[in-house]
């Protein structure tokens, strides 16, 4: 059996969910990302910053903002030295403007992906699996990006399902 990672940022605090802010204990992706270990017995690891994001959605979307405009390399707590030992490497996240936070392509950049399979998951409000997968072809050099998986985040606690379904169809 192929062996998988799941690569996911997730953020917990307040969060627009279907046109009002709600606070969460824990972010979408990271239910998300559970479903996916649990169906295929896939390792995790978390991106965490060491510049947390305010907890405030709007002052967020501005700091998210900033970070595009840098094209910054946020800092991250720990970091994954390597990937070596996997087939499959999944990256989940939130859609931030379209693409992921840009804590993951921190880590994402460090590591060497030739002869892996990535898959992009995303979590959203609406815009699906926007730009997850052109950015894995740019960040995941020498990588065979395979087929994503959108989950809307308002429902990632109902998607265990769906999830497990990808999962079994893709990583297996
Ligand atoms: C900074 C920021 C930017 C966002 N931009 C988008 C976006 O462009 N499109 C979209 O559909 N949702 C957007 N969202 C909503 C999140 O993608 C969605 O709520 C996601 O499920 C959050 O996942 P998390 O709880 O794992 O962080 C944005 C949220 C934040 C905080």
């Amino acid at each position: 059996m192929a062996k998988s990672l799941v690569i996911y940022y997730s953020r917990k605090g307040n969060n627009y969910v279907n046109g009002g802010i709600r606070n969460l204990k824990k972010g979408n992706t990271e239910i998300v990302a559970e479903f996916i270990a649990d169906a295929v017995g896939a390792d995790l690891f978390e991106v965490e910053t060491v510049r947390t994001y305010n907890e405030d959605y709007m002052v967020c979307i501005e700091e998210a903002k900033e970070d595009m405009r840098e094209n910054a390399r946020p800092e991250l707590k720990k970091y994954l030295d390597s990937i070596e030992q996997y087939d499959n490497i999944v990256v989940a996240g939130p859609c931030w403007w379209g693409t992921y936070p840009y804590a993951i392509f921190t880590q994402l950049e460090k590591l060497d992906f030739s002869g892996k399979k990535v898959f992009p998951v995303m979590t959203h409000e609406g815009s699906g699996l926007a730009g997850s997968a052109q950015a894995l072809k740019k960040y995941c050099k020498g990588a065979v990006v395979g087929n994503g998986l959108a989950v809307h985040g308002a429902d990632a606690a109902n998607s265990r399902g769906a999830v497990e379904k990808w999962a079994k169809t893709n990583l297996m």
